[in-house]
């Protein structure tokens, strides 16, 4: 008995990750809050000094962003305009500006992990890479109401 309801269990676990993966706004609504989980997380807490500067936490949230700035523009197709979702219209009519402001972060994002050393650079680094942030938010996403 124990065992047909833990196989129903895993059955039903694995349904609802098959229904995320082939639902596009679910999926980038998560990636977004695993990088704001990090950057708004550790990463804000390491600028204010109220965590001391790891390295390893600063090129942890900068991998997660690396691997959004890849998965971001495949998650956006015209099937997905509407639903729960802060998605702008303007990402469907500039897609190629939208899609190179990915790649700007992505890029930004592994030329500080190449060059981070100490906590100085860090607090150098990190504001230029917080800009791309809001240049995308302000146009492409809808502000909390
Ligand atoms: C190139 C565009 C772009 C960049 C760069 C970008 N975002 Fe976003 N972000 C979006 C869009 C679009 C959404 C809304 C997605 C949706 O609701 O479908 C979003 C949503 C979010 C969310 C909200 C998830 C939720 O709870 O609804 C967080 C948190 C977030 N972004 C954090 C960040 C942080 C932190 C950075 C910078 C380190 C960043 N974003 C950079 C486009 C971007």
């Amino acid at each position: 008995m124990v065992r047909k309801f833990l196989v129903a269990g895993l059955l039903l676990a694995g349904v609802s990750v098959a229904f995320a993966q082939n639902d596009p706004i679910a999926q980038r609504v998560e990636t977004m809050k695993g990088v704001g989980a990090l950057w708004y997380g550790d990463v804000n807490k390491m600028m204010k000094g109220e965590i001391p500067y790891d390295k390893a936490k600063f090129v942890a949230a900068l991998d997660r962003m690396i691997a959004a700035s890849k998965a971001m523009p495949g998650l956006f197709p015209d099937t997905s305009k509407t639903g729960t979702t802060k998605a702008l219209p303007a990402i469907w009519e500039k897609k190629s500006d939208f899609d190179a402001r990915w790649k700007k972060i992505g890029d930004e994002a592994t030329a500080a992990k190449a060059s981070v050393t100490d906590e100085a650079s860090f607090k150098k680094l990190q504001p230029d890479l917080n800009k791309n942030c809001n240049e995308c938010h302000s146009p492409y996403r809808a502000r909390n109401s």
